[in-house]
């Protein structure tokens, strides 16, 4: 197992490994039931006193994501009849001595391999690789037959039949030079001046945080995110060696006054955040901490990574302008996933930053893939040279507006007490916050019993994990689908919290 931790790092090394074993709990990594290392073998090998190491098991056991039996060793957290019966312990360095048992999160799939020690830090995929369910509302994309699918489809016939050379280049590196005139054109409706020379075409807008960790961060390097913040994002920081540091936010997103408390012992090497429609939360950051943002990372001599996935998708009024074009001294690095409101399938993300950023960035691109496929920028080409996108957003908005209404009706109706949840003015999260106490890992487990999925919010804290939140995409189920699940969703957290009281917060067995 490659835990390793940060002296330098102003997350006290308790948390520090906590936070590393409870990640790969969690992401399904160490099996249920598996047998860890013991205290002495995880003090000599971070090199750390074992109080220390005694100190995160008791923090990981009070959450119940091990059991520490006497005489036997600590294991990952199992129903108690089966608890302590792994004979599989881990060797120094991750390694397996038998077969691994099968993992949490990975019924579909099949028991990740334990035998091959490796450097991710949380595995966050495989929450996206959960069995499937009848209802997924764990999947963060809109359904299909919302999208123009049918019309890229067509188009990507007919560019393979009509100029089947496309197939034979590589393509530019930096993406076609036609795609990037015409989105140069299309952020300058969105105050954003870029020439195509200032973007970037990315496999996705994950691909463009990926690029940007990569070109920029290192180990200890501070990275600021919110709190809660999107989790495929802290593997990339963690996977880098980053110090995460996320900051609370209020109804004006993120709290600037709590960052400057941080920027005055270590200055951040970048701060990541979403300003619109925020995922997990859906909360928007107002026009005046836009600027405040801005106007601190030019005082600290930060970057900012602003990731943008779905402000074009408001259901009310559309949000304060991206910071980007706020941005008069390159500090920002915008980026721009079209997954969201046009085909998740096309991989295509943009991202934009000044020339000498982003020169360093496509070295990372060259490094990473060489480019994007030139077929796929091809089929999206004339949705955005015809601005045909903007009738096509037209179209979506009110289909998921109507979607979120029914949901936010359906809460109103038969949420049981104690339950909160977000009223998003965009995108597709609903953040539902059940007592504190409650855990909504547990939750999962019968949820997916039957046949609902959702994303447990404990995966969207860098630190001090929460474990009663959840997320709800209310994209990507059509309607009918869409109310039976809630419906019944609630009726399970309703139980839930029913046995939970009578368990008085002992963790219910369903
Ligand atoms: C906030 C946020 N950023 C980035 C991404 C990555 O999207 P893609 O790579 O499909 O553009 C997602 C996907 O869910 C997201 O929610």
């Amino acid at each position: 197992m490659k835990l390793t931790i940060n002296r330098n790092s102003p997350i006290p090394l308790v948390e520090q490994i906590h936070n590393g074993i409870a990640d790969r709990i969690l992401s399904g990594y160490f099996a249920k039931g598996a047998r860890l290392p013991s205290v002495r073998q995880l003090s000599k090998q971070l090199q750390v006193s074992p109080v220390t190491v005694v100190h995160a098991l008791e923090l990981l056991e009070a959450e119940k994501l091990i059991n520490r039996i006497q005489g036997k060793g600590t294991f990952v957290y199992d129903a108690p009849e089966n608890a302590g019966l792994d004979t599989n312990a881990p060797e120094e360095g991750g390694r397996h001595k038998g077969k691994s048992r099968q993992n949490i999160h990975s019924q579909g799939s099949g028991p990740v391999p334990l035998d091959m020690p490796d450097y991710l830090h949380r595995s966050q995929y495989l929450y996206y690789n959960q069995k499937p369910a009848e209802i997924n509302f764990s999947l963060s994309a809109v359904a299909p037959q919302l999208l123009p699918t049918e019309e890229l489809a067509k188009s990507l016939l007919s560019l393979a039949q009509q100029q089947p050379e496309i197939l034979a280049h590589y393509g530019e590196i930096q993406g076609d030079l036609q795609l990037r005139q015409a989105l140069s054109n299309y952020f300058a409706r969105e105050k954003i001046q870029a020439g195509p020379q200032e973007i970037l075409v990315t496999n996705g807008s994950q691909q463009g945080i990926d690029l940007v960790a990569r070109t920029f961060i290192g180990p200890g390097d501070l990275v600021i995110t919110e709190e809660p913040t999107y989790a495929a994002a802290i593997d990339v920081f963690r996977s880098r060696g980053a110090t995460i540091v996320s900051i609370p936010m209020d109804e004006e997103g993120m709290r600037i006054d709590k960052l400057y408390e941080w920027v005055d012992r270590q200055t951040p090497k970048l701060i990541y955040t979403i300003p619109s429609f925020q995922s997990p939360t859906g909360k928007v950051m107002s026009a005046r901490r836009r600027r405040q943002l801005l106007e601190l990372a030019n005082d600290v001599n930060c970057y900012i990574l602003e990731d943008d996935p779905w402000s074009e998708i408001y259901y009310e009024e559309a949000p304060p302008p991206h910071i980007k074009s706020l941005d008069a001294d390159g500090r920002v690095i915008y980026l721009k996933g079209l997954s969201k409101m046009l085909s998740p399938g096309c991989r295509i993300g943009f991202m934009i930053a000044s020339v000498p950023l982003l020169n360093r960035l496509i070295t990372a691109k060259t490094n990473a893939d060489l480019g994007n496929p030139l077929l796929n920028q091809k089929v999206i080409l004339p949705i955005f040279e015809s601005e045909h996108i903007h009738k096509l957003l037209a179209r979506l908005r009110p289909a998921l507006r109507s979607r979120r209404d029914l949901c936010l009706s359906l809460l109103g109706e038969h949420a049981p007490p104690g339950l909160v949840w977000n009223r998003p003015k965009g995108g597709f999260n609903l953040w539902l916050s059940l007592p504190e106490g409650a855990n909504t890992n547990d939750l999962l487990m019968e949820s997916e019993r039957q046949g609902i999925t959702f994303l447990p919010g404990s995966s969207c804290f860098p630190n001090h994990l929460a474990w009663h939140h959840l997320r709800i995409c209310f994209a990507h189920v059509d309607e009918p689908l869409l109310r039976q699940g809630i419906i019944k969703l609630l009726e399970l957290i309703k139980q839930y919290l029913e046995d939970h009281h009578r368990n008085k917060g002992r963790t219910p067995v369903f």
